[in-house]
């Protein structure tokens, strides 16, 4: 963003040189099959709406007050389901907000952070908004994250996992093996995608003190138009997290928000049904996909990321788009022949393989 010169004396100078993160599109239309910001195909159980319904129709009496600060209903079924305490854990607007909340709490004003080269693209956007200086990490010729490139000079570090983009998951031994050889580093764990995985490193919070881990209601429990997020660390931690979000926005979970996200913790078999079902989709298209010449790369979470020698990415997304179908397709140099699918319904994933052999045939 350029700014004039009487505009840019009243900003903040970070400003100046911000690139605000670019979120997939959110089209209002329901003409396409939408699958470029990998949310949920079955949405929330029908456990969930009917708890929202029953809120809508009591009187309005129970909008006119603030929801509970610290979303302390919330956190205790939190706990409940995973077996932590009350105090482990914060939530948040989603965990974008969870995120940001993180990087003024525990990286600003810390020396070096450092994330991988490849990954969610938000983390630069809030580093360079705090003035957070940064180095990223190269990934190996497979894509895969390499915990020992992580510069030495960094103080805090995070990466999804599995990897935003990639889809790629690093086995929890690596991590530990991480955490415990630089116990000196702050590492959040951004586990947005890890229900989709057969791993979580949730239990290690209480073990090691330089451990956060962050996770969301929008992917696997299918509530991202109701902005839920959590994190995890010790007491501590969540703590200070606290204190930097009562000097920000009191009350940053609203009362729907935090009931639906309750009753859906109560729902586990419903979610996992889904989650069963979009990896057998998953496996199904990136089967397929195979067959027909593309390189798939290892997904643990509800997306692909997929090339084909013959076509350029953003060639392959726009005869999707022709189709009305939306998939990602991001400049970044080294994927920048390479789209990313979010996985949806069994037909959904038909359309899209229908589309590409349409193109290759
Ligand atoms: C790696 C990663 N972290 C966090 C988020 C944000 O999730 P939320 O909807 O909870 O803000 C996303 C969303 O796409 C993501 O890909």
């Amino acid at each position: 963003m350029t700014y004039n010169s009487t505009t840019k004396k009243f900003l903040n100078p970070n400003l100046t040189t911000l690139q605000p993160y670019v979120p997939g599109e959110q089209t209002q239309e329901n003409i396409f099959i939408k699958l470029n910001t990998n949310e949920n195909p079955f949405g929330p159980s029908p456990n969930v709406l009917k708890t929202i319904k029953e809120f809508l129709n009591l009187s309005g009496q129970s909008l006119r007050l603030y929801p509970e600060p610290e979303s302390d209903s919330l956190r205790n079924a939190l706990a409940k389901r995973y077996s932590c305490k009350k105090e482990n854990i914060f939530v948040g607007n989603g965990s974008d907000e969870v995120l940001s909340l993180c990087f003024l709490a525990f990286f600003a004003n810390r020396g070096l952070l450092s994330f991988p080269k490849l990954t969610y693209s938000f983390y630069p956007s809030i580093a360079n908004l705090f003035n957070i200086p940064y180095e990223r990490f190269p990934l190996n010729e497979n894509f895969e994250l390499d915990l020992n490139k992580i510069p030495s000079e960094a103080n805090s570090v995070i990466f999804p996992n599995p990897n935003a983009l990639t889809g790629i998951i690093l086995k929890r031994k690596t991590i530990e093996e991480t955490l415990q050889k630089n116990y000196q580093k702050l590492f959040i764990i951004d586990e947005a995608y890890a229900d989709f995985s057969d791993q979580s490193c949730v239990g290690l919070v209480n073990k090691y003190d330089n451990l956060l881990i962050t996770q969301t209601f929008s992917k696997s429990r299918g509530l991202a138009g109701l902005r839920i997020g959590f994190s995890f660390g010790n007491e501590k931690l969540i703590e200070a997290l606290t204190s930097v979000k009562n000097s920000f926005n009191s009350y940053p979970v609203d009362k729907i928000a935090s009931i639906a996200a309750t009753s859906a913790l109560e729902n586990d078999e419903w979610y996992k049904d889904k989650i069963k079902q979009i990896k057998t989709n998953k496996n199904f298209l990136s089967g397929e996909l195979q067959n027909l010449g593309f390189r798939v790369l290892p997904s643990s979470a509800n997306f692909i990321l997929i090339t084909h020698n013959d076509y350029s990415g953003l060639e392959l997304k726009n005869t999707l788009m022709r189709d009305k179908i939306l998939v990602r397709h991001f400049e970044h140099q080294d994927i920048s022949n390479w789209i990313r699918v979010t996985i949806g319904t069994l037909d959904e994933c038909t359309s899209v393989l229908d589309c590409l052999k349409k193109k290759i045939a």
